[in-house]
């Protein structure tokens, strides 16, 4: 009881330091400070105000920022778009970014409030603080710099940030097609990705797609006591442990027939060139997970299968008591959530079919089965020594201080084919997460100093595309 005390008057006293740490912020800390104080949860319709706000927020920034703004209504979350004075001699550069966010459940895990910022360790605590708010307000406060220093930009910029990416972008694609023109680019910038390590810049060129899944098994009408029937009838719960290991084959290769039918092989430039990159070597993936060992498909390094081989996670199971000590019952159903990871050139929808013909096949006997297919999203793969390619990675050399290294990302950003589908033009993915950032977990942390070269960053980038 004392040590609680303790513990929460210590928390209570390094909050207090920090907020009077925060008199003395920069105006730029300030505006992130502002930004990440909206619990813009997307997916949670009790936050759809709190999501709106923040939209208001941003359209508000941009405008003082001599920006002209549009807020655009979807079905859900806005759609916030602004601009400078488009001129013919320029080129177009479209930022594209979102100011929605993930849940923070488990509350109790976080050291601080989830969104109540704050910098401990050179680092700022919030929910969204790297994914996105932080990488995206370095976008708008680089540009924010470059106006008030030298009166205008290099080029014709179009923001475009949604309120939607966390649950998939429903309504971004039908925005898209439906203002094609006025969308038009000649490249896309985006900070929604990660930096391998402290202080090495990083530039990704490639995205894995996504397909999500949802299985629940059906036995009896209702729970049952498991010595009275257990033995008579299915155990639901048991027969979903068993389609669950099917997925996989004992050497983590995926079990689903035709699974990598359409898989682009890694090339051995891209081997070559990862197995020199700094913190991305198989113990380095141990040290920042914690695990015990690495596990994957034989014959790839961790980096490599979460770069360039498609995966197939489950995301939750559940069935039966789940409360303290034992309980003596037969669940009537148990579920699991799937999530299928995706690189070129493997199409989602191709292999949600296959999923679900695979689990309809391995169902074992006694159950019934229901399949609910998710969202999902392409994979993306460009060429990263593209013109517009090399000028990005001279804007990161200029910001940080040394040669990018180049990397494809694990994670999926679905609307970035979209892009190129629907208008045109390819994607640059600066990224600037660190590994420990965590990123959708309890004590998400961005570092000052990374928000603070993101806005360099981004003047760099600007300059360096407009060549
Ligand atoms: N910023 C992430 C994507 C990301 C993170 C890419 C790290 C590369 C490295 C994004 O906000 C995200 O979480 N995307 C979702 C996909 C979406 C359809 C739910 C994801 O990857 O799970
Ligand atoms: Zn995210």
């Amino acid at each position: 009881m004392i040590c609680q005390r303790i513990v929460c008057c210590g928390k209570k006293l390094a909050r207090r330091a920090s907020r009077v740490r925060a008199r003395g912020m920069t105006d730029e800390l300030k505006s992130l400070y502002e930004f990440l104080r909206f619990p813009s949860i997307s997916t949670d319709s009790a936050h759809a105000a709190d999501v709106r706000a923040c939209a208001l927020w941003l359209q508000g920034k941009l405008t003082q920022m001599g920006l002209s703004v549009e807020l655009h209504e979807t079905a859900r979350h806005p759609i916030v778009v602004a601009r400078n004075q488009h001129r013919q001699d320029r080129k177009t550069v479209l930022i594209y970014g979102h100011y929605d966010v993930q849940p923070v459940d488990p509350v109790s895990l976080w050291d601080s409030p989830p969104f109540e910022p704050e910098i401990r360790e050179g680092k700022i605590w919030c929910r969204g603080a790297t994914d996105n708010k932080g990488q995206m307000l370095a976008h708008v406060l680089g540009v924010e710099k470059t106006l008030r220093e030298e009166g205008d930009l290099p080029v014709n910029l179009i923001f475009l940030f949604e309120g939607e990416e966390e649950i998939g972008s429903p309504n971004l694609a039908p925005f898209l097609r439906e203002h094609a023109a006025e969308l038009r680019c000649d490249v896309i910038a985006v900070s929604d990705t990660g930096m391998v390590g402290p202080g090495v810049p990083t530039m990704g060129y490639g995205l894995r797609g996504i397909a999500c899944a949802e299985v629940t098994l059906r036995g009896p009408k209702g729970d049952l006591h498991s010595g009275v029937y257990g033995g008579a009838v299915a155990n639901p719960a048991t027969a979903l442990a068993r389609l669950v290991a099917s997925l996989h084959d004992a050497e983590g290769r995926v079990a689903i027939d035709g699974f990598y039918d359409d898989v682009a092989p890694l090339q051995a430039w891209e081997r070559e060139m990862w197995q020199k990159i700094p913190g991305v070597s198989d113990a380095d993936f141990l040290a920042v997970t914690g695990s015990p060992a690495t596990f994957g498909e034989v014959g790839y390094s961790a980096a490599e299968r979460v770069w360039a081989r498609p995966t197939a996670e489950v995301n939750g199971m559940g069935g039966g008591y789940q409360g303290e000590g034992s309980k003596t019952v037969l669940p009537a159903q148990a579920f699991a959530k799937f999530s299928f990871r995706l690189v070129p050139n493997q199409d989602p929808q191709d292999i949600l079919a296959k999923v679900k013909a695979h689990l309809e096949k391995h169902c074992p006997p006694g159950v019934s089965i229901e399949i609910e297919l998710g969202h999902d999203g392409k994979p993306y793969h460009a060429d990263p020594h593209s013109d517009f390619g090399k000028a990005a990675q001279r804007a990161l050399k200029k910001a940080f201080g040394r040669e990018p290294v180049l990397i494809r990302e694990g994670g999926s950003i679905p609307i970035i084919q979209a892009f190129r589908e629907i208008l045109g033009a390819d994607t640059l993915l600066l990224g600037l997460a660190l590994p420990d950032c965590q990123i959708h977990a309890p004590n998400e942390n961005f570092p000052v100093a990374n928000f603070e070269a993101g806005i360099v960053l981004n003047q760099h980038l600007l300059r360096e595309l407009a060549l």
